[in-house]
């Protein structure tokens, strides 16, 4: 597909302007909990505090399910020298004993690099356990030196990636051609900080630097607005019929401005590397 039809194909998409308006306030405080790390793991009055060291990493889940809406969280990571380190940002879907090939997952991760080389945002989405739909960028800012935002909108029909309000990437529905998506499943919300130097820096080359450690990743301002589903159940009808609470299956949010369709376009030219890494 040329890139200008696919411009053209994702007319189908959201104004984040309207989202900042409607979603509602979580907090970690009350809507997480952790779940690996032991005292690497902290939730805060008002934030995540997810340390990485030799003993251990952390692993927070939200505690609840839901099917579509809009989350986002502001995320500072850990400065200096981070090869290996990674910190995310993810939904998934619960992974099942015994039945591989069933999970689906929406992600945003964060790949630490040596001193003043840049930090990757790595994104992605698993379909039924499928997760060969990388995409990754280079941020325009040190995402080290500050909070950033960083939301998920997923609907039935599209995910979308954004990085302080940008759309900087759109991942659409083409099940119309065959293709599988992610609409089937509720997920939660889950952050963690963990070693991933087996492939996160050069394709595993670069170690973690153990004397620079802890890393610690810092997360804030967390919001959603999701169709949180019964405990058990799993409502997928309930969450796709067009009505006030299922705000994003509004027509309404399936537009981008052409600001926002340029925006895309120049992240998409300027900050994605050519190759994941894994
Ligand atoms: C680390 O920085 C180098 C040099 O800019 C870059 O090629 C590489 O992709 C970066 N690695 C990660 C994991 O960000
Ligand atoms: C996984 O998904 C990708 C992208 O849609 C596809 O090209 C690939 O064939 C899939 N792999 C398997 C094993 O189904």
């Amino acid at each position: 597909m040329s890139t200008m039809s696919f411009l053209i194909s994702i007319l189908v998409l959201i104004s984040l302007t309207i989202w900042k308006s409607i979603y509602v306030h979580a907090t970690f405080f009350r809507d997480t909990h952790c779940v690996d790390g032991g005292e690497n793991c902290k939730i805060l009055s008002d934030g995540l505090s997810l340390t990485l060291n030799q003993m251990s990493g952390a692993l927070v889940h939200g505690n609840k399910e839901f099917l579509f809406g809009y989350v986002e969280m502001q995320i500072k990571l850990p400065p200096g020298n981070t090869p290996g380190v990674v910190t995310t940002f993810y939904m998934t879907s619960p992974f099942v004993l015994g039945t591989p090939n069933s999970h689906d997952e929406i992600d945003f991760e964060f790949l630490g690099n040596v001193s003043g080389q840049p930090i990757t945002i790595h994104t992605n989405v698993f379909v039924l356990g499928n997760g060969s739909r990388e995409q990754q960028f280079k941020p325009w800012f040190d995402p080290s030196a500050d909070f950033h935002s960083y939301g998920i909108f997923w609907s039935p029909y599209v995910i979308m990636w954004s990085v302080d309000g940008t759309v900087i990437r759109v991942f659409r529905n083409w099940e119309s051609k065959g293709l599988p998506f992610a609409n089937k499943q509720p997920m939660r919300i889950l952050c963690s900080i963990w070693n991933g130097d087996y492939w996160a820096t050069e394709n595993g080359q670069v170690k973690i630097n153990w004397a620079n450690a802890p890393f610690t990743s810092r997360y804030t301002n967390y919001r959603a607005d999701v169709c949180v589903i019964s405990k058990g159940g799993n409502d997928v009808e309930r969450c796709t019929v067009p009505n006030r609470n299922n705000w994003f299956v509004e027509p309404a949010y399936g537009k981008l401005s052409a600001d926002q369709i340029e925006d895309l376009m120049r992240v998409q030219r300027c900050h994605k590397k050519r190759d994941p890494q894994i």
